[in-house]
């Protein structure tokens, strides 16, 4: 883990409640900084964040002008991860647009105003649809196949347009696959290492959507806390996009094997249609540049990534 000082910083996590966002409010607290959660608790839940670490909750929205106001006067950074998934925002295009792009204006409007160190922006590898070339760099050009990757990329454009016309000191960190301790199976809209956890705990047959032969490049959330917070004290990153993930393609039906074996278990996965959300065939993200200009790189590869999830998982 790279060692972080946030001492004597305030730092605004929004979406602190959810998943990495969870991760990276203990680990602010950690590294002895200051934590205010921004959270309207959509998809997150205060029982993500460890009993015992110290913080400041606020229960409200992005999209709420004044409140993001108030709460960027306080504090030095703010971790922007608030967003509406892509399931959610697949079947709510509007609430995604609201939340996701108005809100990341709201975050940047008030960081500009009270001149807040840096603003990290957690955008997504889904910008870049279905790339020319493995693995993807950042010079890719993008192609939204859905409406939340087209929010995600509307909110670095509207980073980048900050930095380049007013100034305002802001990373934008693209994320690939994360996966790993407090991505809830409960919750409907979990990414696919949690439900195949799931599905074989509870001795179900697990589905896979399409032929299982798509693949994803997936990262530890340790890893990507580091990466995000990194890209928010470097002076270097300012301005900059990073890619975080691990260049590694993994194939859906091989983590299916690899989580069964894990397990133990040898159910048979079914294999169902497609969903509208499968549009994207390949990924994995080159991490040349955040690795040289940064010096980060990941430290936890998949099958360890995956057994330290089921230790949790067993833990609950
Ligand atoms: N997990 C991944 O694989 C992945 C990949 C690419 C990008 N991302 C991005 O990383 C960030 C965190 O994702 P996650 O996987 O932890 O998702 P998550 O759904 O667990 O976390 C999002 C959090 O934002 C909160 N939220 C939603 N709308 C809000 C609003 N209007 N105001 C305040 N809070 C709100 C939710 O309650 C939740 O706690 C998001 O911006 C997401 O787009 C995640």
């Amino acid at each position: 883990m790279t060692d972080l000082d946030f001492q004597g910083k305030k730092v605004l996590i929004t979406g602190g409640a959810g998943f990495v966002g969870s991760n990276v409010t203990e680990r602010v607290v950690k590294s002895n900084g200051k934590a205010i959660v921004l959270d309207d608790l959509f998809t997150g839940t205060l029982d993500n964040i460890t009993k015992g670490t110290e913080y400041e909750f606020v229960e409200g929205s992005v999209a709420d002008v004044e409140l993001v106001n108030k709460l960027a006067k306080k504090v030095d950074y703010i971790a922007h991860m608030a967003a509406r998934n892509i399931i959610i925002s697949t079947k709510n295009p509007r609430n995604d647009y609201e939340v996701n792009i108005g809100g990341t204006l709201n975050i940047l409007l008030a960081a500009n105003e009270h001149k807040v160190e840096r603003v990290v922006y957690t955008s997504s590898a889904s910008v870049y649809g279905n790339p020319r070339i493995l693995p993807i760099t950042e010079d890719e050009r993008t192609l939204t196949f859905s409406p939340y990757s087209v929010s995600k990329l509307a909110g670095e454009n509207y980073c980048h347009a900050f930095y380049e016309t007013y100034g305002t000191p802001v990373t934008s960190v693209r994320y690939s696959n994360i996966y790993g301790p407090k991505q809830d199976p409960k919750n409907p809209y979990c990414g696919v290492v949690s439900k195949f956890i799931e599905m074989l705990d509870n001795n179900e047959r697990p589905y896979l959507h399409g032929d299982g032969q798509q693949t994803r490049d997936f990262t530890y959330v340790d890893d990507a806390v580091d990466g995000t917070l990194l890209a928010l004290l470097s002076p270097k990153a300012e301005g900059q996009v990073y890619n975080i993930g691990t260049g590694v393609e993994t194939k859906i039906v091989e983590l299916y094997q690899m989580i069964a074996e894990l397990m133990g278990k040898d159910a048979k996965p079914k294999y169902i249609d497609r969903r509208d959300i499968d549009n994207i065939r390949r990924r994995a993200v080159s991490i040349e540049l955040i690795r040289t200009r940064l010096r980060w790189q990941p430290q936890i590869g998949i099958q360890q990534g995956l057994k330290r999830t089921l230790e949790w998982y067993n833990s609950l």
